[in-house]
């Protein structure tokens, strides 16, 4: 019979290493390891507090705050995990992009990539200016040493080219993918020089403390699955293998990804980090059981009455199995507004839940 991931044969073992980082390698744990995306943000009182005294950016560059802001929501939420504080689009500065967030709409690059020109204009001599991330990791690997995983991460090289070329959010992508499909060479540069840039980063966040790094395809679902083979799967599939060279095993997130899941989990990947249109049981048969799952309860449901919450949460827990390499997680961050004491109660639930006995 398969190794559950409660099982008490493996007790004696339980307690070495935290039970994220034990998920993460599929290893037995004493409860399902629990985190969220965006865990630390607006929804939270305390962040909105230091949000009235300093910018986004000045909390992500001044490591004492972002180290404090990282250590005050994983406590007060009971998590297993905390991701460190920091922003997608951090790495496009010394690329030599400037960008600002707008109230209400998001980060806004000032001078969008869209020739090839654009892309020989970026610079990639320049990741050690990230090096405040690396000080405020330390700081956070310091104050929690083994009792809580810290995760590092950056931006996939397909979405953080999304936001360099459409100048911010965007709905359909055009020129995106106009650069995609009309001038493939740029294209493949500029995913060159993001890979090179993301491994700097994330090794320096790895050398500071990071156990784990979450690699962020958040609008990966643009790409069907012939474009994504076509055109990111390959420097996704090098940023994973460079960062798993360094040591730490790699989360592989995205969103509206469920024809991508096989290509997602070839880029070897030891987690993959699940949305929420999709069954938990039926996304990780996609991805296949050799890796551990993320996921993938929908961030909406935190406004539900507890008991329809309760509901949704187990049936999650169910449909995992007990199977070794769960990580419970949303489907996507937590947004503005959301109950606090709902997040926590999730923690409660998924930290209270057991599977009954296994027959036979
Ligand atoms: O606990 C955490 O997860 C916080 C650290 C974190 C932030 N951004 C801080 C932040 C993380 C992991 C991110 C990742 C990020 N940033 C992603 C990938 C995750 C995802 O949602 O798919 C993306 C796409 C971004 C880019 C970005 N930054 C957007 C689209 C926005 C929203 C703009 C808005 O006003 O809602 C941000 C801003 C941002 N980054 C906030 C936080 C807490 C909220 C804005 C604020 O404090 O002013």
């Amino acid at each position: 019979m398969e190794p559950t991931n409660q099982d008490s044969s493996a007790a004696g073992t339980l307690l070495d290493g935290s039970r994220f980082i034990r998920a993460c390698l599929r290893r037995p744990v004493d409860r399902t390891p629990v985190w969220f995306l965006r865990q630390a943000g607006r929804y939270m009182q305390e962040y909105r507090d230091i949000r009235k005294h300093h910018s986004l950016i000045e909390i992500c560059k001044e490591s004492d705050l972002a180290a404090e802001v990282t250590i005050t929501a994983a406590e007060k939420l009971g998590v297993d995990a905390a991701i460190i504080f920091a922003d997608l689009l951090l790495p496009l500065e010394p690329m030599g992009l400037d960008f600002e967030f707008q109230a209400g709409e998001g980060p806004v690059v000032h001078h969008p990539v869209r020739t090839a020109e654009d892309v020989r204009a970026l610079r990639t001599d320049r990741a050690g200016d990230l090096a405040y991330v690396a000080r405020a990791i330390q700081k956070v690997a310091a104050h929690f040493r083994d009792r809580l995983g810290v995760i590092g991460f950056c931006g996939a090289p397909y979405t953080l080219a999304s936001y360099m070329i459409e100048g911010g959010g965007s709905r359909n992508y055009v020129h995106t993918k106009q650069m995609m499909y009309g001038d493939p060479s740029a294209w493949r540069t500029l995913l060159d020089k993001l890979v090179k840039v993301l491994e700097e980063y994330c090794r320096l966040q790895v050398e500071a403390g990071a156990d784990v790094i979450q690699i962020f395809d958040s609008w990966i679902g643009s790409l069907g699955p012939v474009d994504y083979r076509e055109y990111a799967f390959e420097a996704s599939q090098r940023l994973v293998r460079a960062v798993q060279q360094m040591g730490v095993p790699v989360i592989y997130f995205g969103v509206e990804t469920a024809g991508l899941l096989p290509q997602m989990a070839a880029t070897g990947a030891d987690i993959i980090g699940l949305d929420w249109r999709q069954p938990l049981d039926d996304a990780w048969r996609a991805v296949g059981h050799g890796h551990a799952v993320q996921g993938n309860l929908d961030p909406i449901t935190l406004f539900a009455p507890l008991e329809i919450l309760e509901q949704r949460v187990e049936q999650i827990l169910r449909a995992a199995g007990g199977r070794l390499g769960h990580i419970f997680n949303l489907g996507h961050g937590i947004v503005p507004g959301t109950p606090v004491e709902n997040v926590q109660a999730v923690v409660r639930m998924v930290h209270g839940f057991r599977l009954e006995a296994p027959h036979g």
